[in-house]
């Protein structure tokens, strides 16, 4: 089958502008996400990886070159239809849960929902499923302070998962955990991609961590500077960067 990407950068630059000096947090990012496939992007401390991740989910715009998600340009959308395309496409964990403390766990899940306009009856259904996918469904009614971090970011994956997205990204979603925690964070992010055929992209400081991936992205200095096929397999992982 041939690949098609469910999000894509082509020749992105982010320059940050600190004091009157700029600095390039990327120089030229190209790479196609393969539609259904689970990457993981590996690099040093400072080689761009947020920035990248940032971008990809349109969170923020580059300074030059282009971002394309679902097949739409993200700097040519309004900020109204970029939120919606953060609500409704993309699904972000990050390494630091942001849950918010005064509410439950299954309300947590349903804020996204709430946005959207959902019913309360019937969010609060979905959110008690997906709840159930992390393994938390029995934990629902517990604040995140009454949870252990392990726990906390699968609340995280349940949110992020809240409104059906195509594409999850997860900036470092294991980087406050321990071992048997991140394994299992892991473990519902490659079934998810498996059972659901959701796009995964997974920033992590672990090697290991690539033999849940169809793709490896090594970057550096705010490059790419390798693709490889991942401990599951990839086809053509030269597709990633040959735009
Ligand atoms: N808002 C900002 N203003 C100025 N410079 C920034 C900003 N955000 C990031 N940078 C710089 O851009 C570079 C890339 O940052 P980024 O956060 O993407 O790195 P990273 O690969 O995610 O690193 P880490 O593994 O530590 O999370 C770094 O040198 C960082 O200092
Ligand atoms: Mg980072």
């Amino acid at each position: 089958m041939p690949l098609r990407a469910a999000a894509e950068a082509r020749n992105v630059w982010k320059i940050y502008r600190v004091g009157n000096v700029d600095f390039p947090a990327l120089r030229g990012v190209s790479v196609r996400i393969p539609e259904s496939s689970f990457v993981v992007v590996l690099g040093p401390s400072g080689s761009g990886k947020s920035t990248l991740m940032h971008l990809l989910g349109a969170l923020d715009t580059p300074t030059r070159g282009e971002v394309i998600v679902s097949n739409r340009k993200v700097s040519e959308m309004s900020e109204d239809e970029r939120a919606r395309l953060r609500r409704d496409t993309i699904g972000f964990v990050f390494q630091h849960f942001y849950l918010i403390n005064r509410l439950t766990a299954v309300e947590n899940v349903e804020l996204p929902m709430v946005a959207k306009g959902l019913p309360p009856r019937v969010r609060r259904a979905r959110a008690l499923e997906l709840l159930g996918l992390v393994g938390l469904r029995g934990k629902a009614l517990r604040k995140p302070t009454e949870l252990s971090g392990g726990e906390q970011q699968r609340v995280a994956v349940a949110r992020a998962l809240a409104n059906d997205p195509k594409i999850l990204l997860a900036d470092e979603p294991t980087g406050n955990l321990d071992t048997k925690n991140a394994e299992r964070v892991m473990n519902i992010l490659l079934k998810l991609n498996e059972d659901l055929g959701k796009t995964i992209v997974v920033v992590t400081h672990n090697p290991e961590h690539v033999r849940y991936a169809n793709y490896v992205v090594h970057m550096r200095d705010g490059k790419i500077v390798k693709v490889e096929e991942g401990g599951r397999g990839g086809e053509e992982p030269r597709w990633l960067i040959t735009l």
